[in-house]
C-alpha cells in the first residue's frame, strides 16, 4: 500500500520553490511501485472513453495513471508536470509498455511555460498546488490549444477528504461555472458542456475510503465551420 506523504507545514512550503517542493515529494515516492501509474481518474475514463483517440495533453500528470491509460487506448499524449522525477518516471513506464511512440513527457512549470501543440483533449485532473498559480491563464492557454471540436476537462476537489492536506472546512471551492467564466473565453467558440458536482467513493493513500465531491468543468471548442 502506498505510504501517505507527510502533510506539508507552512514552514516547509516557505522554505522551497514549487519545483523543489513537488520534486521532493515525487522523489520520496520514487521507489514505491504501487504509487506510479496505478490509478486512472474516473472522470477521465468517463469523458475520454466515449471519444476516438487523438492528441491529448495531461496537465500536472503526477504519477501518470491518466497518461498511461490514454496511451494504452491509442491516444498520443503529452504529459506535463513541474517535477522532473514524475515526468521521467511516466516516460519510463511508457517505454516499459512499448508506448514510447505515443507519450511525450515534458517538465514545465506551467506558470512560466506551456507545451506546444494542438490537442483533441486537454485534461487537468486535480491540478492543485499549495503555491500561487495563475490557474485561469494556464487553463485559458489549454482551451486555446484545443483543435476545433476538442475538449478541456477540468476536475477539481470540491470537498475535504480525511486525507486532504487542506483540513479547513470553511474552504470555498469555485463552481464549474465560475471556473469557466474566469477563463473569459468567447462563448461563441468555447462552450460549457458539463458543469457538475458528482459524489464518489474515493480511496486515500492510506487505503481508507470516504465519499468526496468533485467539480467537473467540461469545455468544448466549437467545430470549424465548413467553408462557403
Ligand atoms: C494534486 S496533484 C494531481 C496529479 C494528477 N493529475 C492526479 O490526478 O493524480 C497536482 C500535480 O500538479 C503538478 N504541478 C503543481 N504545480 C505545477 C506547475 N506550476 N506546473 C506544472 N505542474 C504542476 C504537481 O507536481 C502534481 O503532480
Amino acid at each position: 500500500m502506498a505510504q501517505q506523504p507527510r502533510v506539508p507545514t507552512a514552514a516547509d512550503l516557505a522554505a522551497q520553490t514549487p519545483e523543489e517542493f513537488w520534486e521532493g515529494l515525487y522523489r520520496q515516492r520514487a521507489d514505491d511501485a504501487a504509487v506510479w501509474a496505478s490509478r486512472v481518474n474516473p472522470l477521465l475514463v468517463e469523458v475520454a472513453g466515449e471519444s476516438a483517440p487523438g492528441a491529448a495533453l495531461d496537465l500536472g500528470c503526477g504519477t501518470g495513471g491518466d497518461t498511461l491509460w490514454l496511451a494504452r487506448r491509442g491516444w498520443r499524449v503529452t504529459a506535463v508536470d513541474i517535477a522532473p522525477t514524475a515526468v521521467e518516471r511516466v516516460a519510463a513506464l511508457g517505454r516499459a509498455e512499448g508506448l514510447c511512440a505515443l507519450i511525450t513527457a515534458e517538465s514545465h512549470n506551467l506558470a512560466r511555460t506551456f507545451p506546444s501543440g494542438e490537442f483533441d483533449l486537454v485534461s487537468a485532473q486535480y491540478f492543485h498546488t499549495p503555491y500561487e498559480l495563475p490557474r485561469a491563464s494556464i487553463l485559458r492557454a489549454a482551451a486555446e490549444a484545443l483543435r476545433p471540436g476538442g475538449r478541456l476537462l477540468v476536475v477539481d476537489h470540491a470537498s475535504i477528504a480525511p486525507w486532504s492536506w487542506n483540513q479547513d472546512h470553511d474552504t470555498r471551492f469555485p463552481t464549474p461555472r465560475e471556473i469557466y467564466e474566469e477563463l473569459a473565453l468567447p462563448a461563441t467558440e468555447w462552450v460549457l458542456e458539463r458543469a457538475e458536482a458528482p459524489r464518489r467513493e474515493a480511496t486515500g493513500p492510506d487505503g481508507s475510503t470516504a465519499t468526496v465531491t468533485d467539480h467537473v468543468t467540461l469545455i468544448r471548442r466549437a467545430s470549424a465551420q465548413p467553408g462557403p
